[in-house]
This record gives structure tokens, C-alpha cells and sequence, in this order.
């Protein structure tokens, strides 16, 4: 089976005329061709702002080569002799989440394909699917050996039994799971699969200590796109940026459908600035950091009476999950949830609940903090505990 773009992508958007502006053809001159306001800003102090009246850069090529020149620098395929990663291979959204909702849009017709999610894993994509009016069908993850692992199996049993599914998101690392997705079951599911496309959601692919990024693949195989974002290990989340990789003909459609200055000339400036040297040493201290701070938040954490010591999910994000037992070492949610509230309203700690997600029973998901703030945690967690055992 050869795989074929026209027939994934909803035809209309396939053959999508992108939106073109007087300042694609000509940059420079007395700009009266967009209907800003050549007064600029209207703002009491414009210092530094004084641009900020005209229409943002619509195609940002400056930040899509340095993000695709860092991640072919930091690949895991190099000795695949893979094509590199180029502007080409980028579109960008605001944030993650509109990227999630553009693949869905390009691909799924409303009111009669799917997506595949599984479960436990991010709400955003049952959340654009509503939107979408898109179903959502759910093959959870593998939660009896606590791997969350993908069931490659299943998966590939249900996309054989329903055609309507276009899209099958993976989460790598896991959100809540922690666990990085066996990238080689991702390139299986790829290669097995072609009639949609494979999304791998890397939203905290910096925080990985068991495998890199699935990115370079996107070059090898055209049914296959990687979602980045500059909101966890770049500690950038107010800028709202996030990027598909992809082929180059299905960048090119994601790239022409989506709204033409939807990246502010702000966000922008942050991203790119984001891209020096100095800043990306910056990004991987700070993620040097939360990896140290999770082993030992994690020990301490686990090390309590009232704590399961075996590690839920994995250990490839900036976060961990942690399950709360009852007298009789059960998994307990009415203990997670009576933890959970304590933490927030009198130790001023808002971690968040996660006992209801699929294999998470008795679970609360922490995000790491700083030191700091890791040992208020830690502190506050034991002492309540410790309380309500009594
Ligand atoms: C797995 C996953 N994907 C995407 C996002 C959203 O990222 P962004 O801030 O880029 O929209 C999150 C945010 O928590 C996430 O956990």
C-alpha cells in the first residue's frame, strides 16, 4: 500500500488556494496595502512596540529553520541518513492545541470520520473532536505491567475494522503516563498503516530520558506528524507556540489553511530568541534541573506509608504520578482527592487529580517545581498524610 495525501486530507482543504497578501510579492515601500494604522501603536510608551501596527510575518522561516536545525542536531536517527528536517517541514500553531485542531480539521470530515486516542492521555483532543463533531474512538494504553505502552495490536485490529478513522494520536511522553511511547511501535504502526496519519504529541520530548523525538521520521514516513511546543521545556507557555512536523506536502496544506498571521509578531520575537545559543543552553539546564529535582521528589514521595512505591508510568516528562493507598494498601481515590483539596487550600499546593483517568486509580499528577518548591511539597504532602492516617 502506497500512501497517498489526497485521499487523507478532506479535498477541498487538499486543494486549498492558502491566502495571499500584497506583502508576499512586495515588503518595502509606503505600506498601504493592509489597512493598518500608520500611526502606529496607539499605546502611551511604544518603546520597542513601535511595530506592532503592522501585520505579523505570516510564514516565520527565521524560527521554522532553527527549531527544525536543533531538533536534526539532536536526532536519534542519525545514522539513518534520513533527509533533514527544514523550514519545509514546519507549521506552526498557537500553541500545541491549535495544531491539534488543524490536523483534525484538515483530515476529518465532520459527522463521519474518527480519531483514535488512547487512554489515560491529554483531554484536548476529546475536546477538538467535540468541536469537530468528530468521534472519538479509544484503544487504551497497557496499564496491567504499568508500561503505558501503546497496544499496538489492538490498535492495529480497530483501524483495520473501521476505514472511517483519519488520525491516531500518541502522546510521547505520556500525559499523565510519563511514559515515552516505544518510538520503534510508532514507526511499526506507520509503516503497517496508511490510510491516515500518525500523530505523535511530543509536548515534554525535552524532559525524555528513554529515547529522543520521533520528529526526523517525518521524513521517511509521510503519514507520520510530531507536535512540539515551546510551553514546557522552553518555559515559554504565555507565548502560546507550537509546531507540527510533518512531510513537506502535508506541512504545505497545514501551512495553507491555517489563519495567515495567526503567530503575533510578539510570540514570534520570544521564539526566536528562544532559538540562541545562550537560550538553549538556558532551556536544557532548566530541564537538567527538573529531571534531578523528579528522581528526588519522586523517592521521597514513594518512600511514604500511604504511597505506593511502584513507579506509575514512566519517568520522561516534568512530572510524576503518584497513587495514594488506603489502610488496606489499595489504590484509593477518596484519599487522592482528600490530598489533592488539603494540599491546595491549606498548603497552598494545587497538583491535580487524576483518579478517574483510565489505570489511575488512587492517582495525583505533580508537576515539578524548584527546589524550593519541591521541598514545601514534600513537606506539606507528608504532613497530611500523616494526619489523615490519624
Ligand atoms: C500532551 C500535551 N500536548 C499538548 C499540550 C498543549 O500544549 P500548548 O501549550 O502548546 O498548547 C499539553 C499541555 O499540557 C499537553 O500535555
Amino acid at each position: 500500500m502506497t500512501f497517498d495525501l489526497s485521499k487523507i486530507v478532506r479535498p477541498r482543504i487538499f486543494s486549498l488556494e492558502p491566502y495571499r497578501c500584497a506583502r508576499d510579492d512586495f515588503k518595502e515601500g509606503i505600506l498601504l496595502d493592509a489597512n493598518e494604522n500608520p500611526h502606529g501603536p496607539t499605546l502611551k510608551d511604544t518603546k520597542g512596540y513601535s511595530d506592532l501596527n503592522r501585520y505579523p510575518d505570516p510564514h516565520q522561516l527565521g524560527f521554522k529553520t532553527k527549531i527544525a536545525g536543533l531538533r536534526n542536531a539532536q536526532s536519534s536517527f542519525k545514522n539513518e541518513n534520513l533527509d533533514p528536517l527544514t523550514s519545509d517541514n514546519v507549521c506552526l500553531g498557537v500553541g500545541s492545541d491549535e495544531s491539534i485542531d488543524a490536523l483534525i480539521r484538515a483530515c476529518c470530515v465532520p459527522g463521519k470520520e474518527k480519531i483514535l486516542v488512547m487512554p489515560p492521555t491529554y483531554g484536548m483532543y476529546s475536546v477538538c473532536s467535540d468541536i469537530n463533531d468528530v468521534d472519538l474512538v479509544k484503544v487504551p494504553l497497557v496499564v496491567e505491567d504499568n508500561s503505558f505502552q501503546m497496544n499496538l495490536p489492538l490498535v492495529l485490529e480497530t483501524l483495520k475494522n473501521d476505514k472511517s478513522i483519519k488520525l491516531v494520536f500518541i502522546t510521547s511522553p505520556g500525559n499523565p503516563t510519563g511514559a515515552l511511547v516505544d518510538p520503534k511501535k510508532i514507526e511499526e504502526l506507520a509503516s503497517q498503516w496508511q490510510s491516515g496519519i500518525v500523530v505523535v504529541d511530543e509536548a515534554y520530548i525535552d524532559f525524555a530520558v528513554t529515547g529522543g523525538s520521533a520528529a526526523p521520521l517525518v521524513n521517511k514516513f509521510p503519514n507520520v506528524a510530531v507536535l512540539q511546543t515551546l510551553s514546557k521545556s522552553f518555559g515559554l507557555a504565555g507565548v502560546r507556540l507550537g509546531l507540527t512536523f510533518t512531510s513537506k506536502q502535508l506541512s504545505k496544506v497545514l501551512n495553507a489553511m491555517k489563519a495567515p498571521y495567526n503567530i503575533s509578531s510578539l510570540t514570534s520575537e520570544i521564539a526566536l530568541r528562544a532559538m540562541e545559543p545562550e537560550s538553549i543552553e538556558i532551556m536544557k539546564n532548566t530541564v537538567h534541573e527538573v529531571i534531578e529535582q523528579r528522581g528526588r521528589v519522586l523517592k521521597e514521595l514513594t518512600s511514604l506509608d500511604q504511597v505506593s512505591n511502584t513507579q506509575i508510568g514512566g519517568l520522561d516528562a516534568n512530572f510524576i504520578m503518584v497513587q495514594i493507598l488506603d489502610s488496606d494498601s489499595k489504590p484509593c481515590n477518596r484519599l487522592a482527592k482528600t490530598l489533592y483539596s488539603k494540599l491546595a487550600t491549606e498548603s497552598k499546593v494545587v497538583t491535580r487529580f487524576r483518579g478517574t483517568e483510565y489505570g489511575c486509580v488512587g492517582c495525583l499528577r505533580i508537576t515539578i517545581g524548584t527546589k524550593d518548591e519541591n521541598d514545601h511539597l514534600v513537606k506539606e504532602f507528608t504532613k497530611i498524610l500523616e494526619n489523615l492516617k490519624n
